[in-house]
């Protein structure tokens, strides 16, 4: 077991989701994975490994909300069980008017004003990137499903309650940046640091821009279909 994962070496696959939400988690291996096994409930952030219809072994974990807390799950996945495809399934918020609710996006890259990599970079400025292959297969993927996708920046934030500067948003929305969540630029950047795979697949749940919000029916259908997509993908 590793400080916040109870897992022994080999109950993890190589290939891990990571939702937000822990009862996400759980979700996905009930509806989506055969077998599917509790591999953690340490701070209830609950992990399932399975088998999906294809035969593959993958598992699904809760990484919460925020770049800290996603980069310490991501750290113990991959130090301690090898993991080498991280796959973040989660929501993110419109920034362009183009951008609708349900839309789905593959981050490509991830622009942030977390002070996480100013720290660690000493002031440069690194590019967090998606991993090409994983990239351009869940592209490909979408094509065939007929799910329609969007690729590009997405922001990841720190302050979800932006009260003081509620329009800082349209700064980044004025460089191209599709949406806005909180822990794409920390995954990629772990994972570049590591050397695995890694991509964000969103769906748009809100929008700044219009002010509109999916209802949590809504969200889970949205939820279901990327879920869907990425399991075409492993
Ligand atoms: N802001 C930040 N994170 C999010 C949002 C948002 O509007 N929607 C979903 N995740």
């Amino acid at each position: 077991m590793s400080i916040h994962i109870g897992a022994t070496p080999g109950d993890i696959a190589e290939t891990v989701l990571l939702p937000g939400d822990p009862l996400r988690a759980q979700f996905i291996a009930e509806k989506f994975l055969t077998g599917a096994k509790c591999f953690n409930t340490v701070r209830n952030m609950l992990g399932y490994t399975g088998t999906t219809a294809r035969g593959n072994k993958v598992s699904v974990l809760g990484a919460g909300m925020g770049m800290p807390m996603l980069s310490i799950y991501v750290h113990e996945l991959i130090n301690e069980y090898a993991a080498k495809r991280l796959i973040r399934v989660g929501s993110c918020g419109a920034l362009q008017p183009d951008v609708k609710l349900h839309d789905v996006i593959l981050a490509s890259a991830a622009s942030s004003d977390s002070a996480l990599n100013l720290r660690r970079f000493k002031g440069m400025s690194f590019a967090p990137t998606a991993d090409f292959q994983l990239l351009s297969q869940t592209y490909a993927a979408a094509g065939k499903l007929n799910i329609p996708v969007r690729v590009g920046n997405v922001l990841s934030t720190d302050l979800f309650y932006q009260e003081d500067e509620p329009d800082e948003w349209k700064f980044w929305a004025k460089y191209g940046v599709l949406a806005v969540e909180m822990e794409t630029a920390e995954l990629y950047t772990v994972a570049s640091r590591k050397r695995v795979q890694a991509l964000s697949v969103l769906t748009v749940s809100d929008s700044l821009v219009t002010h509109q919000n999916l209802t949590a029916a809504e969200r889970e259908k949205s939820f279901t279909d990327m879920i869907k997509l990425v399991l075409e993908v492993v």
